[in-house]
C-alpha cells in the first residue's frame, strides 16, 4: 500500500496546513481583534478542510477548527476542580481598600509590594484544562469545589483555544481560568433568539452568557455571541514563574484571549486613582464589568498571605456601584401628572443602586404594567444606566409565591375623586378636572423648573406647602408672592424667602420660548415652544393663529396644532395668560432671539466629553454643544474635532492624545461658550 500512503501523507499535508492557516486567522480575529483576511475567505479555507474531512474522516482530530460544534451536553456532570476556584471579598469605598493595603503590608512587613489590576467581567467563571496543549475539559466555577462539565459548549466558543500555541516547554497539563461574557450590545439579538425559542428574555448580559454556556444544545451555543477573557492561570505543570503578571504574559503567548486593561502599581493611592477612573469609563467599553479586581503580583508573596475558607487574602474587588439591582414592589402608587395623566409608580423596598438610594420607580401606565405582568409583592430588577431614572427591566416571575396582587388604575382621581377618561388611542388615563389641586401643583413645578422659568428652590415640597395653606392657586399668584407671606411657612426661613423671591423676580426676565413651555400646553416641549417663537415671535401671536399657519411650521404636526388651539380657546387660559403678561414676564422675543442670530459656533463639530466637569454636568455641557449646532459623540475616534477632559479623565483621554485631537479644558470650553 506504498501508493496510498502516499496519497494520505499529501492529504495530510494539505489538512495540515489549512488547519494552520485557519488557526493563524481565528487567533487574529477572535483573539487579538485584527483580521487579516475577510470573512468569505475565511469560509472558504473552512470549507476546503470540510471537504477533506468528510472524504477522509480518519483524518479527523478532535482540535480541528471544524470539531466545534456538535453533541448534546449532559448538563449536571460535576468536575471537581484539582485547585479550589475561590471567590473575591469585595469593598465599595476607598477605606476598604486602604485596610486591605494595610492587612497586606502588616503580613509581609518590610517587603516592597506591588499590585496588578485587572477588570473585573461581569460573566460566567470558567476553568479549561490542556494536556499537552489539547483543550481537554471545559467547566464551569458552580460551588468553587465543584463545577459543571460544559466541554462541549465551551467548545463552541472561538476565543478558546482548542489548541495551545506551540511555545517551549510546552506546559504537560495547563488550566487557565476566565470569564465567558456577550457583549452588551449583542444581548438584544440573544434575547430575540430566546423569545423566538419561546423563552423569557434574559435580564442581562450576564445572565445570558450564564445561560448560553448551560444549554443542553451544543448548536444553540454556538450562534450566540460568546466571548472569553482569561484572567488567570489555574496551575501549569513544567513551568516556573514568580509573578502574576508573568502567568499572563504566558498566556498570551499561548494563545489566549486577555483582557488589555491590566495595570501594575506600585501603591494602594495608584490603585484607588485606577478604580475611581474606571468607575466613569466603564460605559465607554463594550463589555459589562462590576469592578477591579486588586491583586498582589508575587506569587511567593501571594502564597505567603494565603486564602481564607472562601477568598484569597492577596486579592480584592474593588466593586462599582452596582447599575442593576434586585428589589420588591411593596405598593403601587397613583401620581397625577400636569396634564392630568394618571401614573402608576412602583413604590420599592429601598435599595442602593448606582450610588442612589432607590425608592420609587415609575410603572409608566397601565398597557405598560399589563404588558411586563408587574405585581405588588413582585421580585423586579432596576437598572440604571445612562440616564439617571431607575427603570424596572424585568419581573423575576420565578420568584413569586402566589400572593401578589394584580394592579390596575382606578376609575376615580386619587386626589380630587372626579372620574377618569380612558381614551381609546392613547395609553393614558386621565382626571379631566382642570381645578384638581394635584394637576395644578405639577402644573406648577413644570412652571418653575430649569428648562421653563428657572425659579431656583421652589421644589415639589414647597410647592405642595404653597397650594395647601392657599398662598398660590395659579402659577400668576407666584408674581404677588410677599417675603412676608414665605416667612410662616414650615422650614422656611428669612434667607430662603428673600432667595425665593429673588429667583421669582429674576424668572420675568426668562425668554418667552421658555415662558411659553412653563404654560405646560399638552405635546409642547422646549424644542416645539422655540419653533413656535421662532416663527410667531410672540405669544399673543400664536394665541390668535390658525391651524394651518401653526402646521405650516416644519416639525409640527396636527396632533401638537390641535393641542396648541384648545389651550387657547379656554377662558380659563385665556385669563391666566394676561395675569402672566401683566405681571411682565416675557411676551415677545428679544433681539437677541430673532431667527438668523442662532449661535450655531459649534456647527459640524463633533466632542466627547470625559471626566467629571465642575461648573456643570455632562448632560449640561452636551445642551450647551447641541444649543449651538455641535454633536456629542460616546467614544473617541478620528471624526472627533474636540475632547473636553474634566476631571478623573479615562481612557478615551487617551485615546485623544493617541490620534491627536485637540483636548479642551473646562476652562477652555467654558471660554468658547
Ligand atoms: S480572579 C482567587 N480576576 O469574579 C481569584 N476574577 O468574585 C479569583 N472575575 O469567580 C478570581 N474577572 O469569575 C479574577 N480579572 C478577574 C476577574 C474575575 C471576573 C470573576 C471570576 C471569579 C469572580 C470572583
Amino acid at each position: 500500500m506504498l501508493y496510498g500512503d502516499m496519497t494520505d501523507d499529501s492529504i495530510q499535508n494539505q489538512i495540515d496546513a489549512l488547519r494552520k492557516q485557519i488557526h493563524y486567522h481565528e487567533r487574529k480575529y477572535f483573539i487579538e481583534d485584527q483580521p487579516e483576511i475577510s470573512d468569505q475567505e475565511y469560509d472558504r479555507l473552512m470549507k476546503q478542510l470540510e471537504h477533506l474531512e468528510t472524504a477522509y474522516p480518519q483524518l479527523v482530530t478532535p482540535d480541528s477548527p471544524t470539531q466545534r460544534i456538535g453533541g448534546e451536553t449532559v448538563l449536571g456532570t460535576s468536575v471537581l476542580h484539582r485547585e479550589r476556584m475561590l471567590s473575591l471579598d469585595n469593598t465599595y469605598s476607598p477605606e476598604e481598600l486602604y485596610d486591605f493595603d494595610q492587612r497586606v503590608r502588616r503580613a509581609l512587613p518590610d517587603q516592597p509590594v506591588t499590585y496588578v489590576t485587572e477588570l473585573k467581567i461581569d460573566g460566567l467563571g470558567v476553568a479549561l484544562l490542556y494536556e499537552n496543549g489539547r483543550l481537554i475539559r471545559g467547566a464551569t466555577r458552580g460551588d468553587g469545589e465543584y463545577g459543571e462539565d460544559v466541554t462541549l459548549n465551551l467548545r463552541t466558543i472561538r476565543a478558546i483555544p482548542l489548541k495551545l500555541a506551540s511555545i517551549q516547554p510546552i506546559p504537560t497539563v495547563l488550566e487557565a481560568r476566565g470569564e465567558v461574557f456577550i457583549p452588551r450590545n449583542r444581548l438584544d439579538e440573544v434575547n430575540r433568539q430566546r423569545i423566538a425559542e419561546g423563552q423569557a428574555p434574559f435580564a442581562n448580559a450576564r445572565n445570558a452568557a450564564a445561560g448560553s454556556v448551560r444549554l443542553l444544545d451544543s448548536t444553540i451555543t454556538a450562534s450566540r455571541p460568546l466571548d472569553i477573557f482569561i484572567y488567570t492561570l489555574g496551575y501549569a505543570e513544567g513551568i516556573e514563574i514568580t509573578k502574576h503578571t508573568e502567568a499572563l504574559a504566558l498566556l498570551t503567548d499561548l494563545g489566549f484571549r486577555m483582557n488589555p486593561y491590566t495595570e501594575i502599581h506600585s501603591s494602594i493611592e495608584d490603585v484607588i486613582a485606577y478604580c475611581h477612573q474606571w468607575t466613569a469609563d466603564r460605559e465607554t467599553i463594550p463589555y459589562d464589568t462590576d469592578g477591579i479586581v486588586v491583586k498582589v503580583n508575587s506569587l511567593r508573596q501571594q502564597e505567603m498571605l494565603g486564602t481564607t475558607a472562601k477568598s484569597p487574602r492577596w486579592a480584592i474587588a474593588c466593586k462599582f456601584p452596582a447599575r442593576q439591582v434586585t428589589t420588591q414592589i411593596e405598593a403601587i402608587d397613583v401620581q397625577v401628572g400636569r396634564t392630568g395623566v394618571l401614573t402608576p409608580v412602583a413604590i420599592l423596598s429601598p435599595v442602593q443602586l448606582a450610588g442612589a438610594t432607590i425608592t420609587h420607580a415609575t410603572l409608566h401606565n397601565e398597557q405598560e404594567l399589563i404588558r411586563k405582568d408587574v405585581r405588588i409583592g413582585d421580585i423586579v430588577m432596576l437598572e440604571r444606566s445612562g440616564d439617571v431614572i431607575p427603570k424596572i427591566t424585568a419581573v423575576l416571575t420565578d420568584q413569586r409565591k402566589g400572593t401578589e396582587k394584580i394592579f390596575r388604575l382606578p376609575d376615580h382621581c386619587p386626589v380630587c375623586k372626579t372620574s377618569v377618561q380612558r381614551s381609546e388611542d392613547e395609553a393614558a388615563i386621565r382626571c379631566v378636572n382642570v381645578v384638581c389641586p394635584a394637576q395644578l401643583k405639577r402644573r406648577i413645578e413644570h412652571f418653575a423648573s430649569r428648562n421653563a422659568l428657572n425659579i431656583d428652590g421652589l421644589g415639589p415640597v414647597l410647592v405642595d406647602q404653597l397650594v395647601e395653606v392657599g398662598l398660590i392657586h395659579d402659577v400668576a399668584d407666584l408674581y404677588s408672592l410677599k417675603q412676608a407671606d414665605l416667612v410662616n411657612l414650615e422650614r422656611m426661613g428669612e434667607k430662603s424667602a428673600e432667595n425665593l423671591i429673588n429667583a421669582i423676580e429674576t424668572s420675568r426676565r426668562i425668554p418667552v420660548a421658555k415662558v411659553l413651555f412653563g404654560l405646560g400646553i399638552a405635546h409642547v416641549g422646549a424644542n416645539v415652544a422655540e419653533l413656535l417663537i421662532d416663527h410667531f415671535s410672540s405669544i399673543d401671536d400664536l394665541a390668535v393663529a390658525d391651524i394651518e399657519d401653526i402646521e405650516s411650521i416644519h416639525g409640527i404636526g396636527s396632533q401638537i396644532a390641535e393641542s396648541i388651539l384648545y389651550f387657547f380657546s379656554q377662558p380659563r387660559a385665556q385669563k391666566l395668560l394676561k395675569r402672566l403678561k401683566d405681571a411682565g414676564l416675557q411676551w415677545t422675543a428679544g433681539l437677541s432671539e430673532l431667527p438668523g442670530d442662532s449661535t450655531s459656533i459649534f456647527a459640524d463639530k463633533t466632542f466627547v466629553l470625559t471626566g467629571s466637569l465642575s461648573t456643570m454636568t455632562r448632560s449640561e455641557a452636551s445642551d450647551k454643544i447641541k444649543a449651538r449646532g455641535g454633536q456629542v459623540s460616546s467614544s473617541v475616534s478620528r471624526n472627533t474635532d474636540y475632547v473636553i477632559a474634566g476631571e478623573s479623565v479615562g481612557t478615551k483621554y487617551d485615546r485623544a492624545v493617541e490620534l491627536n485631537i485637540p483636548i479642551l479644558t473646562e476652562e477652555a470650553f467654558t471660554e468658547k461658550l
